[in-house]
């Protein structure tokens, strides 16, 4: 009897360090994958033209959602266009996003200065930037390419996006993100400059 119970003991102990370990190593995994993601990502320009699915544009606009906002007001809203028309609509008016040609869709994520904390456009602007980056770094995590193409701050490049979009005049369309899957050549860039570190004071 006494040797039964010390081997449940035994097993229960075992199980219990084993889920310790198998938890650190879980961490671990996910720490490595977000750095490897993030020093992957680069401004994919080259598209095969397939198409994207509805299922991963909705992870990649979910993970959007996800960012930090200013008191979490979250004044951000996408549009995401999947329509061949439209992404060569869009390609015909706006010179620096011609990769919409080939890019199997497309996320604009507009900010919204009404929604922002205390109705500042800037927040607005960095709110919606965040989500931004987090679109991309989802989309180079689902093994897709993206880059991120400006409409804010130009007049120009905004209206032609609201007119082609029917985007209202009270909100602020931030850029144009074209999205697919990378023909290859496009590789990330090493930026790691020490002299842009400044520990403890500038
Ligand atoms: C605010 C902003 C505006 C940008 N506008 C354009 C653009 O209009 N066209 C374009 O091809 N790339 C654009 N880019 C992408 C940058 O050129 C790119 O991020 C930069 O060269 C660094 O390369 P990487 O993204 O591969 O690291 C923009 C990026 C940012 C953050």
């Amino acid at each position: 009897m006494r040797n039964k119970n010390i081997l449940i003991v035994g097993i229960l102990i075992t199980g219990l360090l084993m889920s310790d370990v198998d938890l650190f190593a879980e961490k671990e995994k996910k720490m490595s994958d977000v750095m490897s993601v993030i020093h992957s990502r680069k401004s994919v320009r080259h598209f095969t033209g397939q198409e994207v699915s509805t299922n991963l544009l909705d992870k990649i606009v979910r993970a959007g959602m996800a960012a930090p906002s200013a008191v979490n007001m979250q004044p951000w809203s996408f549009v995401v266009v999947t329509d061949r028309q439209t992404l060569d609509t869009l390609n015909d008016g706006l010179p620096y996003a011609k990769m919409l040609g080939k890019a199997g869709a497309a996320i604009i994520v507009c900010a919204i200065p009404e929604k922002a904390y205390e109705g500042l456009k800037e927040l607005a602007v960095i709110d919606s930037s965040l989500a931004g980056e987090n679109i991309l770094l989802a989309a180079e995590a689902l093994g897709l390419g993206a880059v991120w193409t400006a409409a804010y701050p130009y007049e120009d490049r905004m209206n032609i996006v609201r007119k082609v979009l029917g985007i209202p005049a009270n909100v602020i369309p931030l850029n144009v993100i074209p999205i697919g899957y990378p023909a290859g050549g496009d590789k990330p860039k090493n930026k790691y400059k020490p002299e842009y570190i400044h520990w403890q004071k500038w």
